[in-house]
């Protein structure tokens, strides 16, 4: 599925020219500018759409982040385009359908971030059950008083049961986090695991009513389309016990962030971390009032070796593409 005229269109070029959204880190940067004909935002801020059409028009490649839509009217300003290179795992900002109508490679990159984004979601649920964020607010608002014994007494995390919504790579890996907390864990998913795969996973299999109802800490590891939005919303947060934490790693419209802050607000259920929100950067009225909720600026993959790690396989994917070969990571096609 490769554009009929990119070797012809490559030829008198020695390099792919490409336009990159984002500043990277700069080992990538370096790959890029080297190996690319690069074009990118040097001012390290937001792209607007009107920059993005203009820069792509003569470009073989982009290089995007989930903080532009890419959508049909941008890959039609780009005639010569052969792939979208996307640095995260998450392509819900790219409308694929009309990336392969236009046959347009679209890329991603999985597996580098599992650790990372894992690690977040355990930090966040940690953070929640022991009211981490509440404790720094009162220290630093020089509040503190001094040690009590019944001072923000929180949730024990080791022998609880957690909850897994979406049980791929960073489900999995959070699973694995959870067992060295001797947490019983049960994992919803769409496809089942076969027996043999549950007993190497050790988790076990539940309906997401059951899940719901049984879980001390649940953690969301959906992608985000049309099947998961809201996944969980007021109807879900009805079944889930009173003492129980949501945490989301994954995208913030996968809650109904509206009935979240009302079951935060009345105490239906108990606390929630989360570092995804439905409309990023703006978020629900309500929100940062609530002392029961840890709240992050999307930093699942933000540690340098990860997003090193993000962008040369983003630039491995382009370059594989512009070369004529099939990407690695590709999600379309
Ligand atoms: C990325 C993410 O940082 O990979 C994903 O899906 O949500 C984040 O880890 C973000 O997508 C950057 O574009």
């Amino acid at each position: 599925m490769i554009r009929k005229f990119d070797r012809k269109q490559l030829k008198n070029r020695m390099k792919p020219k490409v336009y990159l959204t984002r500043r990277l880190p700069s080992a990538v940067m370096e790959r890029l500018i080297r190996e690319t004909e690069l074009i990118w935002n040097q001012g390290d801020r937001v792209t607007s759409r009107a920059e993005i059409i203009n820069g792509l028009r003569d470009c073989e490649g982009l290089v995007c982040t989930i903080n532009e839509q890419i959508d049909a009217e941008v890959l039609d300003s780009a005639k010569r385009l052969l792939v979208v290179a996307n640095f995260g795992v998450g392509f819900n900002h790219i409308d694929v359908t009309a990336a392969t109508a236009r046959k347009i490679l679209v890329t991603n990159t999985p597996d580098v971030l599992t650790d990372a984004t894992a690690d977040l979601a355990f930090a966040l649920l940690l953070a929640a059950a022991r009211r981490l964020g509440e404790g720094e607010r009162l220290v630093r608002g020089g509040k503190w008083t001094g040690w009590e014994p019944l001072q923000m007494l929180g949730t024990d995390v080791s022998g609880a049961t957690l909850g897994v919504i979406g049980f791929g790579r960073i489900g999995r890996a959070v699973a694995r986090r959870a067992q060295g907390f001797d947490m019983r864990v049960l994992y919803w998913n769409r496809t089942r695991l076969t027996d043999a795969e549950e007993e190497a996973a050790g988790p076990r299999y539940a309906n997401l009513e059951q899940l719901l109802r049984e879980a001390d800490f649940i953690s969301i590891h959906v992608a985000y389309d049309k099947s998961t939005h809201h996944l969980i919303g007021a109807t879900q947060m009805e079944l889930m016990k009173p003492t129980a934490f949501l945490i989301n790693t994954s995208r913030g419209p996968v809650i109904d962030e509206s009935a979240l802050i009302e079951a935060l607000q009345t105490g239906r259920i108990a606390g929630a971390g989360l570092d995804v929100y439905e409309r990023e950067p703006m978020l629900t009225a309500g929100l940062v009032q609530l002392e029961n909720v840890v709240l992050a600026p999307h930093l699942g993959s933000a540690t340098l070796g990860t997003r090193t790690k993000m962008g040369m396989i983003a630039v491995d994917n382009l370059l594989a593409a512009c070369a004529g070969n099939r990407p690695p990571n590709c999600v379309n096609g």
